[in-house]
């Protein structure tokens, strides 16, 4: 554990979706070193079991569930297991996502629905899952997060990513829509939006020019660390009930759009 790490989260159960890798994992150990009991979801168990113990290491509580977020009844039945072992949870870090970029004219229907589904209906599966944990927490007094993961995506334009780009658009412009829902009954809703993070994102990527333009781009500049969002979701979790930071754009310094 880093002892220079205030306990802010102390009390509270984090829920986080795509923890296996990236800026999913570093987000579930920046919150349990402050404290959060953290729930891990994601496709590969081995890899959240390793996390769980990375953070039992660094003295903090994790526990591990494989699930997949398109399936909605698995996130429903996650949700109630969850509240059994953790207790009611009051942060959701909605951060499970894939980015396949193709030229339209390629039809990759295939990809095209992988994004749609995990970006966007994996993203309402936890929504739907966890806004009555997260009304209850605010209700009793406490804070509640609902963090969702975007891009800059959402507001950039980026040749040949259109449906990833448009699936983030949907997440931030659904964070700015649900906090008029849910900011009057005490849950903050956040939209976080990385530009480029080294993580295995581009790992699924099979469309080889943006495979090179993200290997050239990685030559020029230093991209962000997953620890680096990860350290601004902590920040954004951790204010005071009063504030809500609505939208946080993280850019490497060298990158311009
Ligand atoms: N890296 C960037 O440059 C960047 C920039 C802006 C925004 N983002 C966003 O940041 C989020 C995290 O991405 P990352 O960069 O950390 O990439 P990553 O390392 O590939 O992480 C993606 C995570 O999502 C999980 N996942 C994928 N499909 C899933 C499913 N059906 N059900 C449950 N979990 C699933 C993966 O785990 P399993 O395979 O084990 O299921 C993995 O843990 C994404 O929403 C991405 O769009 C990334």
């Amino acid at each position: 554990m880093n002892d220079q790490t205030h306990k802010t989260l102390e009390g509270r159960v984090a829920v986080v979706t795509g923890a296996s890798s990236g800026i999913g994992a570093a987000t579930a150990i920046a919150l349990a070193d402050r404290g959060a009991r953290v729930a891990l979801l994601a496709r590969r168990k081995a890899k959240l079991d390793e996390l769980a113990a990375a953070i039992r290491d660094r003295r903090g509580h994790a526990e591990a569930w494989e699930i997949d977020v398109t399936d909605r009844d698995a996130v429903e039945e996650v949700a109630k297991a969850i509240a059994e072992r953790l207790g009611r949870a009051d942060l959701v870090i909605n951060n499970a996502g894939v980015m396949l970029p193709h030229p339209i004219e390629d039809r990759r229907a295939d990809e095209w629905k992988q994004q749609i589904d995990l970006n966007i209906g994996g993203v309402m599966n936890v929504i739907g899952a966890f806004t009555p944990a997260l009304l209850a927490a605010a209700s009793a007094g406490g804070r509640a997060d609902l963090v969702n993961v975007s891009s800059i995506g959402a507001r950039n334009v980026f040749t040949n990513f259109a449906v990833y780009c448009a699936t983030k658009a949907f997440v931030t412009h659904l964070s700015v829509q649900l906090r008029t829902e849910l900011g009057p009954k005490g849950v903050r809703v956040s939209a976080i939006e990385p530009g480029i993070v080294g993580t295995e994102l581009p790992n699924h990527i099979d469309f080889a020019p943006a495979k090179q333009w993200l290997d050239s781009a990685k030559a020029q500049m230093e991209f962000l660390e997953a620890s680096d969002v990860a350290e601004a979701i902590a920040f954004t979790v951790s204010a005071p009930k009063r504030v809500n930071v609505q939208q946080l754009t993280i850019m490497p310094t060298a990158q311009s759009t």
